[in-house]
């Protein structure tokens, strides 16, 4: 949650952090700020509730003094609502303090006892201002911010990264980070700070991604980093392996809509490399030896939201091929409870922005545990694999819309590239059957692109469906997470009621929500397989249809035996069935987007919501 940025060089800091923001808002837009050292040495703040927008519109009015320090904040509220007075920085030391923070100061109750006990006064509800408060008394008793800085984080409990400018030192930035994200570009006469690349990968492809429990002092032309003691620490520099255009929305109406339409690449991407002589080559896989992957007796995969569906189309995939036990589990659930993790586990996460808090602490408890892990993610030098054991990167590209479309199709790709290389190393698929798998994977680019060229239709639905209240979506097999995630696309974006079912279950309770009229999307099966589910889903079909519901069949192209029960049939091409969400995914991604867009909603930043969720 939070974006934040810092900057000391010889541009404009305010332009700098401005841009940074704008490429950071995802993570979060209830309010912004920003705090820049001027030329005169004196420190300027601008904070606003609400969007990006606002604060650019009020600095246009009321421009801030120029200077080459500073640092900026886009917030999701935790403690304190979005007001004003809640957004970031917070001042200290009489002004001439400025702190922004992402992350939640679990302690910040007593800290703040403990100063309003000395006589401090507060300005906002948040728990940042405590950290701000503490640094500015900090540094009022050892008159160094360093030190000062170095003695605050020591007292803080939680995850935070902070970062905090003083007018007495003009070409200083201090950053700390503890279980939350912070990563360092390094220019020429100028370096930089941000949650992630895309703050200032338009300046910088040069970063790295600074540890856990970690300082970085940061001046134009120096870099320091320490533990939170003062011990120096050794760093390792990476190159951003995009371009600042690929966080940019191009000629598109929305990030969303851009998304969708990069799924194809999204997925040649991520095989990209990775298949030679029939065979899956993945060498960051190397961490964990083939001996290893063969001891593996099962695999808990833990992930969160959209990322939890990919888990659950694995879990087909994996079992089949490798056969391994595989269960699925939200990181959240996963974490609380006392699940039995022996050495012969393997826990494999699935993240796209690799900061989701909730996994994060799954996979840090699964490694305590004794466990193996494997992660899957999105953005590079991010904290979930760098606590993993290995990592299988998806290449989808940054995804900036909150609502999760290419990473999904990446990530089942990885999962399934993974597991593919699971049943070779265990000898569970025969070489030929392996090259078939492979195949089948390399042809879904293609076939995504004719997907794709099928949304008009979809959007004229989405269109004539405005105004439903309710949605329903089932699957069976693969089709069922796909049911899930069409209904949380359709929840998260034009903030409709939907639900999605295993078709099977239906009968088991949930048909007596079906009443005349009630919209009903089925994912179908292929018919052409053998054991296809085809019949079965079908006869769901009829059940519901007999009910009154209005059927939006999603089928194989030449799938005629839908065509008397569906009242709408959206067609995919013909795919093995393993290899059928990667595409049915699409129309339901495409209709939850041109719904919101008909009820005239924000696609790219729906309510609520924050596109990395630091927060447990
Ligand atoms: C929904 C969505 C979320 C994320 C979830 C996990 O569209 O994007 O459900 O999938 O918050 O996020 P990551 O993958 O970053 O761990």
């Amino acid at each position: 949650m939070c974006g934040i940025v810092g900057y000391v060089g010889a541009r404009s800091s305010v332009d700098v952090l401005m841009g940074g923001l704008r490429r950071l808002e995802y993570r979060g837009y209830d309010s912004a700020g920003v705090a820049i050292i001027g030329a005169e040495g004196e420190l300027a703040t601008a904070k606003r509730a609400g969007k990006l927008k606002v604060l650019a519109d009020a600095l246009e009015q009321q421009p801030l003094e120029a200077g080459g320090t500073g640092i900026g904040h886009t917030r999701w509220a935790t403690h304190g609502g979005p007001t004003d007075a809640n957004a970031h920085p917070h001042l200290a030391d009489e002004g001439r303090l400025a702190l922004i923070h992402n992350g939640i100061i679990e302690n910040f109750s007593e800290l703040k006892q403990e100063l309003l006990d000395e006589g401090f006064a507060f300005a906002s509800e948040t728990d940042t201002e405590v950290a701000a408060v503490l640094l500015g008394r900090e540094v009022r008793r050892t008159g160094d911010l360093r030190a000062a800085f170095r003695a605050t984080v020591q007292r803080l409990e939680g995850a935070f990264t902070l970062l905090a400018v003083h007018r007495d030192e003009p070409g200083l930035v201090v950053g700390a980070r503890r279980n939350s994200p912070l990563v360092l570009g390094l220019g020429e006469g100028e370096n930089f700070l941000g949650s992630d690349v895309a703050a200032f990968v338009e300046f910088t492809k040069r970063a790295v991604a600074i540890g856990q429990d970690q300082i970085v002092e940061l001046t134009a032309d120096e870099v320091r980093v320490t533990d939170f003691e003062g011990a120096p620490v050794e760093v390792e520099s990476f190159e951003v392996a995009w371009d600042a255009s690929a966080a940019e929305k191009g000629g598109w109406s929305s990030f969303m809509r851009k998304e969708v339409a990069e799924q194809p690449d999204a997925v040649a991407n991520t095989v990209r490399g990775r298949i030679a002589d029939e065979q899956v080559v993945i060498p960051e896989l190397e961490a964990l030896g083939d001996e290893e992957l063969r001891a593996v007796r099962r695999i808990t995969i833990v992930a969160c939201g959209t990322a939890s569906y990919a888990g659950l189309v694995a879990k087909y995939a994996i079992e089949q091929w490798a056969r391994v036990p595989v269960e699925v589990e939200l990181s959240h659930e996963f974490r609380y409870r006392e699940p039995v993790i022996e050495q012969d586990t393997l826990v494999l996460s699935i993240s796209q922005s690799g900061e989701t808090m909730d996994t994060l602490m799954a996979v840090k408890y699964a490694r305590e545990m004794g466990a193996k892990t494997v992660s899957v993610c999105n953005t590079q030098g991010a904290t979930i694999p760098r606590e993993s054991d290995a990592v299988v990167y998806t290449h989808a590209g940054p995804e900036v819309a909150v609502a999760s479309t290419k990473a999904f199709v990446a990530q089942i790709t990885a999962l399934y590239l993974f597991g593919l290389h699971l049943a070779r190393v265990r000898g569970t698929l025969t070489a030929g059957e392996l090259a078939v798998q492979l195949h089948e994977l390399q042809a879904v680019p293609e076939k995504l692109a004719s997907v794709l060229e099928e949304s008009e239709k979809v959007a004229q639905l989405a269109h004539w469906m405005a105004d439903t209240r309710s949605v329903l979506f089932l699957g069976r097999h693969v089709g069922y997470p796909i049911a899930l995630e069409g209904a949380l696309k359709l929840k998260e974006l034009a903030y409709i009621h939907a639900e999605g079912f295993a078709a099977g279950e239906l009968k088991h309770g949930p048909i007596a929500l079906i009443e005349p009229g009630q919209p009903v999307f089925v994912v179908v099966p292929s018919p052409r397989h053998p054991n296809s589910l085809h019949p079965k889903v079908v006869s769901n079909i009829q059940e519901i249809r007999a009910r009154g519901a209005r059927v939006i069949a999603i089928a194989e192209a030449g799938d005629a035996a839908v065509l008397p029960f569906a009242d709408e049939v959206i067609r995919i091409p013909l795919a093995a069935p393993l290899f059928e969400p990667l595409l049915a995914v699409v129309p339901l991604q495409v209709f939850a987007m041109e719904l919101a867009q008909a009820k005239g909603l924000d696609v790219d930043q729906p309510r609520n919501l924050a596109k990395s969720v630091t927060v447990e």
